[in-house]
């Protein structure tokens, strides 16, 4: 059921890279858009959908392709303004009478300069800065003949349309990327481009609050409500908005696995007690999970165990307390989108994510999602907007499996404390440094090493430990940090100082791909 309280855009997927960063741009324009699959898009769904207007993303495919990707036809007689993207350009140039060519010899990839034409157009409204402006292009194909009824307002050497538009039909096709940071003014055309639809511009973070309360009342009447409150963010903004929507009607559950940093259950729980009065189970579970960790040290094996053992655990506590009809859960737009895959093929489980899947069907709950429409700032903002403290909202992302994953080889409780405390003093530096919120997301790992050393006059043999620190925008992709050396060296000597057991410090510098975030 599409919500009809709001002004839509509709962003038909043809399987760009970066689709998702056209939604992004809007979002920040304060327009409520959804992306959908150009297989998904028919006749039904355009009519239940009624957008206000409609982006065609760029794409891999050719449109001489066997089966080439196209929106129904239907959606150039909607009569709202469309704006075509690289291969969203093409699309619409071949269904509308142009002529687009295959690439030999004209692909282009890269940045491009493109310089306006004299006569002017709204979409370029205080686009071009100087005489001309730089593009990220990235096609195969390319447009030979535009469509009857457009115009050309802006080329590139290597793209002689590369801006047009039909301004009867208040229809604009680009063959560059927008969207993409490497088109440095790019918001400015989507800004024009839904000031010309007539967006209000009315999805803001209060007003979704007040309808999302509402949303949650109805679905969950006077039903009970249970959430895994892990003290991550999403879970966190979920549970206090559930909270705000039905009050004790929703019962939280921290489960403690023993595998937490440094006082990390008691900040968790003690934020929650403080400022919220909810009900809050906390379940120091500790012993069961490193019990049954107890000798493992195989990565996809300790993941498979934690992963089981939250499940059997929060299910106890549901049943303690009488049972529940909801599943409260954190569950981001990203994570929601259905992405156009060219490949079709299975792809390779890197890692078992830990979420608590499978239990909704066992316990016959149905879920709550209040944030499936959200990005991730989306959430940070409306966490905002709900009184969370800021060092809550700030918070680098940690995973289900916790500490577990940051101690390959076999875990042991002497070697979590080591953990902890390592981990605590490169946190404390960072912070003291101003680079907490420069970083997507910092850590140690404990490596399963002892090495030599010698302190004072003695010797030592202790544990090694690495550093990690990450840049991202969505944990995909990562660069390492480019600590500098005086950082990195000041780090090393307090963590030999002050935590006795490790006496090697080393910085961690693969990026996303080759490598992973975490270890393991
Ligand atoms: P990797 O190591 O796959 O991690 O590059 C990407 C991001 O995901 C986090 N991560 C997890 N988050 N449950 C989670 O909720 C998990 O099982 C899990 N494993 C990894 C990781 O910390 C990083 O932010």
């Amino acid at each position: 059921m599409i919500d009809q309280s709001h002004d839509r855009l509709l962003i038909i997927d043809f399987g760009s890279q970066v689709t998702q960063l056209i939604a992004r741009r809007l979002r920040e324009l304060n327009v409520y858009c959804e992306i959908h699959p150009f297989q998904k898009v028919t006749d039904a769904f355009l009519a239940d959908f009624q957008p206000r207007a409609v982006i065609l993303s760029g794409g891999p495919a050719s449109v001489f392709a066997d089966g080439a990707p196209m929106p129904p036809s239907t959606v150039f007689d909607l009569g709202v303004p469309i704006l075509g993207i690289c291969y969203g350009q093409q699309v619409m140039m071949h269904v509308l009478g142009g002529k687009v060519e295959r690439g030999h010899g004209t692909a282009e990839f890269g940045r491009a300069y493109v310089t306006p034409m004299t006569q002017k157009l709204a979409l370029l409204d205080g686009w071009f800065q100087t005489d001309r402006e730089q593009v990220w292009m990235s096609h195969g194909d390319h447009v030979s003949a535009i469509a009857p009824g457009f115009e050309v307002y802006g080329t590139s050497p290597n793209a002689p349309f590369a801006i047009t538009g039909d301004v009867k039909r208040n229809f604009y096709a680009v063959q560059f990327h927008p969207e993409v940071h490497h088109t440095p003014n790019g918001a400015k055309l989507y800004e024009n481009f839904v000031a010309l639809a007539g967006f209000k511009g009315d999805w803001t973070m209060g007003a979704y609050r007040e309808e999302a309360i509402a949303k949650i009342r109805e679905q969950v009447g006077s039903g009970r409500v249970i959430c895994a409150l892990s003290g991550g963010v999403d879970s966190s903004v979920a549970a206090v908005l559930i909270h705000e929507a039905i009050g004790e009607q929703l019962t939280c559950v921290y489960v403690d696995h023993g595998l937490m940093r440094k006082d990390e259950s008691a900040q968790v729980v003690g934020m929650f007690r403080e400022h919220y009065n909810l009900p809050l189970i906390h379940a120091d579970e500790s012993d069961l999970f490193l019990g049954t960790l107890e000798g493992v040290s195989d990565p996809e094996t300790k993941r498979k165990i934690i992963g089981g053992l939250f499940i059997e655990v929060f299910e106890k506590y549901a049943k303690e307390i009488g049972g529940a009809d909801f599943l409260a859960q954190g569950t981001l737009y990203p994570d929601v989108i259905e992405s156009v895959s060219f490949s079709g093929g299975p792809s390779v489980t890197i890692k078992s994510h830990h979420n608590v899947g499978g239990l909704p069907e066992r316990m016959n709950m149905q879920l709550v999602e209040p944030l499936r429409e959200l990005f991730k700032d989306e959430v940070r903002a409306l966490g905002q907007e709900l009184g969370l403290p800021a060092s809550f909202i700030g918070r680098h992302p940690f995973p289900g499996p916790g500490l577990a994953i940051r101690c390959p080889g076999e875990i042991t409780r002497a070697k979590l404390d080591i953990l902890r405390e390592v981990d605590a003093v490169y946190i404390d530096q960072i912070r003291k440094h101003g680079l907490y919120d420069e970083i997507w997301q910092a850590f140690v790992a404990i490596l399963p090493v002892k090495t030599v050393g010698v302190m004072g006059d003695g010797r030592t043999y202790d544990y090694a430990c690495a550093l990690r620190a990450v840049t991202s925008v969505d944990g995909m992709t990562a660069d390492y940090y480019p600590f500098t050396h005086e950082f990195l060296g000041e780090t090393a000597t307090r963590i030999i100082n002050e935590v006795p057991g490790i006496n090697r410090v080393t910085y961690d510098i693969t990026s996303k791909p080759p490598g992973t975030i975490e270890w393991e």
